[in-house]
């Protein structure tokens, strides 16, 4: 008998229930239920509201996350009836599709069979959307860090194309068989060309982002059940983009290329030139995202939110977790009230997980 396993599903039982104003006694025959499931079967299973609410409460507790206002309205997809690596890939299609909304995006996860002694599902992706990144004599071609997962896919047999933003195949493994590879369809993911309101240069450079970040690799854990394969979107705040994904050094590390084409002078710092060309990106970003209808957030009114979140945990009587080093935005974050306040990062469930890396 997993005794940890039922003090965790007696943890989550009672919170969940109690949240969704659910009586005692409906809280002590599921507990009696799921006692005689673990005793005879050595697991037990989630009825749809719980899963749906369990998701909701990890997002809630997920302590990086600054979007958390939203957590009640997440679309929960039950797929945990899927079998073959095919029918997964089909489901993720379609929460692609639910989630993209043609720029419209709406929060969603869909949830695959949970592990057990016998069943072990994982996506190898970070994102369901990712660029390739191709370790060449001369340097990185496309976003350094998906070097390793891209030369994995090519061992698998993926045809590299050898441009800045490729998009990667969904690999899936169930068990120990070989994994999966699928090709995108050229439809699926909605992009974003990102240009400048008044910078005309600014589209030589190219640059662009896919709509809607989709993680795939984080396993969703509820009342001591594992969901190793549940992926899930929310939509972009700008600096994800801007301040990061294409200004880092070890990403697409744009500032120099912007700075010189804005003619600052790069050759000191106390130009400010990199954060000059910084305000400039997120601006572009922003604007872009915007002009084509994809949600996308600003960290002002992030950060705003997020104060909405804090007071609205605290009047249901939950005290509010986060990890301030994630929360903070990565440019200006002291024009945020979460700089200037410190936050307990205690660890919650349910919860979003990181897991061993399958390749
Ligand atoms: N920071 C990651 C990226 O740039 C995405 C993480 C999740 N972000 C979100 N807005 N839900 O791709």
């Amino acid at each position: 008998m997993d005794t940890n396993l039922l003090q965790e599903a007696k943890d989550f039982i009672i919170s969940c229930y109690q949240e969704l104003n659910k009586t005692q006694n409906e809280i002590d025959k599921r507990i009696e239920e799921i006692t005689k499931q673990i005793n005879s079967t050595g697991s037990y299973e989630h009825t749809l509201f719980e899963i749906d609410h369990g998701a909701k409460m990890a997002w809630r507790n997920s302590n990086r996350c600054i979007g958390r206002l939203f957590w009640d309205q997440m679309h929960t997809i039950d797929m945990r009836h899927l079998k073959t690596e095919e029918e997964i890939y089909q489901a993720i299609l379609k929460h692609m599709e639910y989630a993209t909304n043609g720029g419209r995006i709406r929060p969603a996860i869909t949830v695959f069979e949970p592990q057990t002694d016998h069943k072990h599902i994982r996506i190898w992706n970070h994102q369901l959307i990712r660029y390739a990144g191709y370790q060449l004599e001369n340097g990185i071609l496309g976003d350094p860090a998906s070097v390793e997962f891209t030369k994995k896919c090519i061992e698998l047999g993926w045809e590299p194309k050898y441009g800045k933003f490729d998009v990667l195949p969904i690999v899936i493994q169930i068990n120990d068989n070989p994994p999966k590879l699928y090709e995108l369809p050229e439809d699926a993911p909605l992009e974003v060309d990102i240009r400048h309101p008044e910078y005309e240069w600014f589209e030589d450079l190219q640059l662009k982002w896919h709509g809607v970040p989709f993680i795939s690799d984080m396993s969703l854990e509820i009342g001591g059940i594992r969901y190793t394969a549940a992926p899930f979107n929310g939509w972009y705040m700008g600096t994800e983009i801007g301040a990061r994904n294409l200004a880092d050094e070890d990403r697409y590390n744009m500032l120099p290329q912007i700075a010189s084409l804005m003619e600052l002078d790069t050759k000191s710092s106390i130009s400010l030139w990199k954060d000059k060309a910084l305000v400039e990106l997120n601006i572009a970003v922003l604007h872009s995202f915007r002009e084509d209808g994809v949600s996308i957030v600003d960290h002002h009114t992030a950060a705003q939110q997020f104060n909405k979140f804090e007071e609205k945990e605290t009047e249901n009587g939950r005290p509010v977790t986060g990890n301030w080093a994630w929360l903070i935005p990565p440019m200006s974050p002291a024009t945020t009230h979460i700089f200037h306040k410190p936050y307990k990062n205690d660890i919650v469930k349910p919860n979003y997980f990181y897991q061993p890396r399958p390749y």
